[in-house]
C-alpha cells in the first residue's frame, strides 16, 4: 500500500519545519519533524557527557545507548505543536541550542543512528496521513511517498533568516557565525556517506529565495493538489 506521506526534504534553514507544520494543518495530517529526532539524540549525548576529554563524540557509547533513548512526539495543547520528549522529558526548547546545532551533523552521520531513527520514522505512517520533513524522507525513509518536495534557498538567504530568528530569540551571535554553521552543516549533510542530502529523482524542487512563508505554503499546497492528494 502506498503510504499516505508527504515528504519535505531540503537544506537547513529553508523553513521546512514551519512549512510542514502548516501543510499538515491545512490537510488535517500529522507533522513529524525528523530533524528534532537527530537533535534529541545529540542533546542526549551532551546531557550524558558522551564526549572524550578532547570534546570528540564517543560514537560507540552513543550507539550502545540507543535502546535507552525513548523518543515521542506529544501534542502541546497550548501551542498546538507536537513537541519532542526524551524519556518523558520535553526537550523541544533544549534541542534548538547552538551546542546541539554544532553536534547534530556528526550524530546524523552515524549509520547505526540513522537506521534506528529511520525505523521509528517508518512506524509513524498512519491512516490519517503525515507530513514528514528532513533530509532523506523522499530518498530513503519513504521512497514511495506520493508527494515529495525538495525545498531550497541560497546559503546567504538562509543564514540571514536564521540570524534574524536567533536574534529575535535573544541569542547573542554574529551573522558570520550563523553563516559558518549553515555552510558547515550543508557540507556535512551533502557529503556524508550514509544517506547524504540528495533531491529524490521524483521530488519537485521549490527555491524560496524570493518567496515569503505564505507564498511558499501556497506553492507547495498547489503541488500537492496537482498530485491528487
Ligand atoms: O532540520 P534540522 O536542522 O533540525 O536537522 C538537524 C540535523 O539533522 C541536520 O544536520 C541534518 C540532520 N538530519 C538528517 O540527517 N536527516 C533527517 N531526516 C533530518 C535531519
Amino acid at each position: 500500500m502506498t503510504p499516505k506521506v508527504i515528504a519535505i526534504d531540503g537544506h537547513s534553514s529553508t523553513g521546512k519545519s514551519s512549512l510542514s507544520k502548516k501543510v499538515a494543518l491545512a490537510l488535517g495530517f500529522i507533522h513529524v519533524d525528523t530533524g528534532a529526532m537527530y537533535r534529541a539524540v545529540a542533546w542526549y549525548a551532551l546531557d550524558k557527557n558522551l564526549l572524550s576529554s578532547e570534546g570528540e563524540l564517543l560514537v560507540d557509547k552513543l550507539v550502545e545507548s540507543l535502546d535507552d533513548i525513548n523518543l515521542k512526539f506529544e501534542l502541546n495543547p497550548n501551542s498546538g505543536n507536537r513537541e519532542i520528549h526524551l524519556n518523558g522529558q520535553n526537550i523541544e526548547g533544549e534541542i534548538r541550542s547552538m551546542e546541539v546545532a554544532n553536534l547534530v551533523s556528526t550524530v546524523a552521520k552515524i549509520p547505526e543512528i540513522r537506521e534506528h531513527l529511520v525505523k521509528l520514522q517508518r512506524q509513524m505512517a498512519n491512516e490519517v496521513g503525515i507530513v514528514m520533513d528532513g533530509r532523506d524522507i523522499g530518498s530513503v525513509v519513504f521512497p514511495d511517498a506520493p508527494v515529495k518536495i525538495f525545498l531550497t534557498a541560497s546559503a546567504k538567504v538562509r543564514a540571514q533568516r536564521r540570524y534574524d530568528e536567533l536574534r529575535s530569540n535573544g541569542v547573542e551571535i554574529t551573522f558570520d557565525e550563523v553563516e559558518e554553521n549553515i555552510n558547515s552543516r550543508d557540507a556535512i549533510d551533502t557529503q556524508r556517506s550514509a544517506s547524504p542530502l540528495v533531491k529524490a529523482e521524483d521530488a519537485v524542487e521549490v527555491n524560496n529565495d524570493h518567496m515569503n512563508q505564505e507564498e511558499t505554503l501556497q506553492t507547495v499546497l498547489k503541488i500537492i493538489k496537482e498530485k491528487g492528494m
